[in-house]
């Protein structure tokens, strides 16, 4: 008995720290009621956007409310102690137009830290190594100010990065630098080879150069590993 108590004490421990390693907290409090930051500025880009779309900042947030649920437009991370983006981190948040991030200290990014963000018409990022993610290309226009990277208007990824998706998938874009191909309807399978009513197939490309594309690359293996198909 003392030893069932103990692997069962053993396995919470271990389930409770791989509890603690991933986030509890929802997204929206771990962004928008994030308490790691500076009080959002006068001259925030995220607060002057809410004030021109007439709508309300929650915190660090721009908040629309459709009539059932609360759209995140807008959220300003800048000042906000950041000091290293991951993979897919804004996923949750994919109606969000203006994104500040600058005035962190996270060292670089990558175009797989974007993916969700299909909307994005004002971002803005820390000078760093490769100005805005997925390279001039994805963005209609880009500025450079007191070390401040600001890209305007997401492009589609498959447009302007020319993707062509394997035979039986289309491509979507998934974020700056970033696309999707899905397999269409009856085929499924790595490259969409196979036939018959199984789940769809997502996976996604970077179109980032060198190293972007590689650890994308060999995050997507270790997905599809994990995923069993
Ligand atoms: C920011 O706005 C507040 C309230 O309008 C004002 O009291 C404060 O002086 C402003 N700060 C700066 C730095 O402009
Ligand atoms: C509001 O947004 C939610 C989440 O995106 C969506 O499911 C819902 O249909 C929207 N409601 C209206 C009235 O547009
Ligand atoms: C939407 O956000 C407002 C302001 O934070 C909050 O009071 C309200 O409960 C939220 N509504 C929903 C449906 O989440
Ligand atoms: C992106 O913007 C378009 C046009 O404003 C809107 O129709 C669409 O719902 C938005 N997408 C998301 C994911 O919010
Ligand atoms: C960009 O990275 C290269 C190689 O890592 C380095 O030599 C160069 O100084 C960096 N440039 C900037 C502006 O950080
Ligand atoms: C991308 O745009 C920036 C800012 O306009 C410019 O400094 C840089 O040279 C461009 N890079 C490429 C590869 O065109
Ligand atoms: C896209 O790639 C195809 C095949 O390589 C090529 O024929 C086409 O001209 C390219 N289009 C653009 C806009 O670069």
């Amino acid at each position: 008995m003392d030893l069932k108590y103990a692997v069962f004490a053993l396995v919470l421990v271990v389930y409770c720290s791989s509890f603690q390693e991933t986030d509890i907290e929802p997204p929206y409090v771990k962004f928008c009621k994030r308490k790691s930051c500076l009080p959002v500025q006068n001259n925030s880009q995220v607060l002057s956007y809410c004030q021109r779309k007439e709508l309300m900042m929650d915190g660090r947030c721009c908040i629309h409310y459709n009539g059932t649920s609360n759209i995140t437009l807008g959220m300003d991370l800048s000042n906000c102690d950041i000091e290293e983006l991951h993979a897919e981190m804004f996923a949750a948040f994919n109606s969000v137009e203006v994104l500040m991030l600058q005035n962190n200290p996270f060292p670089k990014f990558k175009a797989m830290h974007f993916v969700g963000l299909t909307n994005l018409t004002e971002l803005y990022l820390p000078l760093l190594n490769g100005t805005c993610p997925g390279g001039n290309q994805s963005w209609e226009s880009i500025e450079v100010q007191n070390s401040i990277a600001m890209c305007f208007n997401e492009e589609d990824t498959c447009k302007s990065h020319n993707l062509t998706c394997p035979p039986n998938a289309y491509c979507t874009t998934a974020g700056p630098g970033s696309a999707t191909c899905t397999c269409v309807k009856d085929y499924y399978g790595y490259k969409c080879m196979r036939t018959g009513h199984f789940p769809m197939l997502v996976y996604t490309v970077s179109a980032a150069v060198g190293i972007t594309t590689l650890s994308l690359f060999l995050w997507l293996m270790r997905r599809f590993n994990g995923t069993k198909v």
